[in-house]
């Protein structure tokens, strides 16, 4: 008998998509160490540096020491600490809604709550760039689901007059700012699409949050439409430095989630650590010093895109994830000459994204320098666009 998952793993080599992980031997900073050598970072999600903030790494240790490391229980057993109702009562305000609930993480957020919502006889109408943890969030729950053309409310329209007699619930679900293509939703269209349809509305905004809107609230605050958010999702994980998955929404949402959403309950509490890493984080983002970072990043965004819109890339101009499509041959040799002169820049291939879109995803962030990013363009100048 085969060894488990022979076949798929010689059919994934032969085709170049085996997956790999690598040990990485530093913080998530703007250099990366493997394997002894450092190694500019354009990989990392945490846009604002914050996963290495000095107030963040203080409240951690003060709370180890008088929490511990871990909660030996689910949230609704014993593992329900202060530091976790602190966390959810300062991300509801942030994110002003009357909610929030904390998840393990963003992935268990969005599956969690589709499943829970959701079942036999409703309809999820997703945008087809939707993440991983949503379409498996929506498939999980066994509704009817439909997937309307990417940023394009007209096509959401006719998705939704099409179901217009439906007895189930209707839920249409995008994120504020797409991972992959780094590009926002038209939002104020498609939330007012959702609205004339009786739909409930769903946002990710794991990307966006953070970095967009005042004070970093999001793109649902930067779009003026977080009042027709009914699902607001968010995680820790990027923009906001360290770990989880937030849910924020009206009181009968958190409720609803806590009574039957399986990830939340089935799952043991993050580390009250985890939960104060986050509240800290949220305080740093609304501060000055958020705002600084949100400037510094702003400005390297800026220093990029115009740069590479000399070569005519096709890249988003929308945010700090600015992707760059190329042939996919070209990509694996291009990432290989990247890592030779020390600057890690991920290359996406097929099946995180369509094939034919095969790109370099470069993720800036607010703790890059000119020279780094000098030295990114540095290659990207000499690359013909293909
Ligand atoms: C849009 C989106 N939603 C959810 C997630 C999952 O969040 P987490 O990493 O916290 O599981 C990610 C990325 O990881 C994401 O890009």
């Amino acid at each position: 008998m085969n060894e488990p998952f022979e076949d798929e793993l010689n059919a994934a080599k032969a085709d170049g998509l085996l997956r790999a992980m690598r040990t990485v031997d530093s913080p998530q900073g703007r250099l990366i160490n493997f394997n002894g050598r450092d190694f500019i970072n354009f990989s990392s999600n945490d846009y604002l540096g914050l996963s290495t903030h000095p107030a963040i790494k203080k409240a951690v240790h003060d709370c180890v020491e008088k929490y511990g490391c871990g909660t030996g229980a689910s949230r609704l057993i014993s593992g329900n600490m202060g530091p976790h109702a602190q966390f959810e009562e300062k991300a509801a305000e942030f994110l002003g809604k009357p909610s929030a609930l904390l998840f393990t993480s963003g992935y268990s957020a969005n599956v969690g709550t589709l499943t829970a919502l959701l079942g036999k006889g409703d309809t999820v109408y997703l945008d087809r760039l939707c993440h991983a943890s949503i379409v498996d969030g929506a498939r999980f729950s066994g509704a009817k689901l439909e997937r309307f053309i990417h940023n394009d409310p007209e096509s959401l329209e006719k998705h939704l007059s099409k179901n217009g007699d439906s007895k189930g619930r209707q839920l249409v679900v995008t994120e504020g700012l797409f991972s992959m293509d780094g590009d926002c939703a038209p939002l104020k269209e498609i939330a007012e699409t959702a609205k004339r349809h009786g739909a409930l509305l769903m946002v990710d905004d794991a990307h966006g949050v953070g970095v967009f809107g005042p004070n970093g609230r999001g793109t649902i605050h930067e779009a003026g439409v977080a009042e027709m958010v009914d699902i607001h999702v968010i995680t820790l994980g990027k923009a906001l430095g360290g770990a989880g998955g937030v849910v924020a929404g009206s009181k009968k949402l958190v409720e609803g989630l806590v009574n039957f959403a399986r990830s939340f309950i089935y799952s043991t509490a993050l580390p009250p650590a985890t939960a104060v890493a986050g509240t800290t984080a949220i305080g740093i983002v609304e501060s000055s010093d958020g705002e600084n970072r949100r400037i510094r990043l702003k400005q390297n965004v800026g220093a990029v895109i115009s740069r590479l819109g000399k070569k005519c890339y096709n890249t988003s101009e929308e945010s700090q994830i600015i992707p760059v499509i190329l042939e996919r041959d070209y990509l694996i040799e291009m990432s290989a000459k990247l890592f030779e002169r020390g600057i890690f820049v991920p290359a996406i291939k097929h099946p995180t994204v369509p094939k034919g879109s095969e790109r370099f995803r470069v993720s800036l962030t607010s703790e890059h320098t000119e020279s780094d990013i000098l030295a990114l363009m540095s290659v990207f100048e000499e690359l013909e666009v293909r």
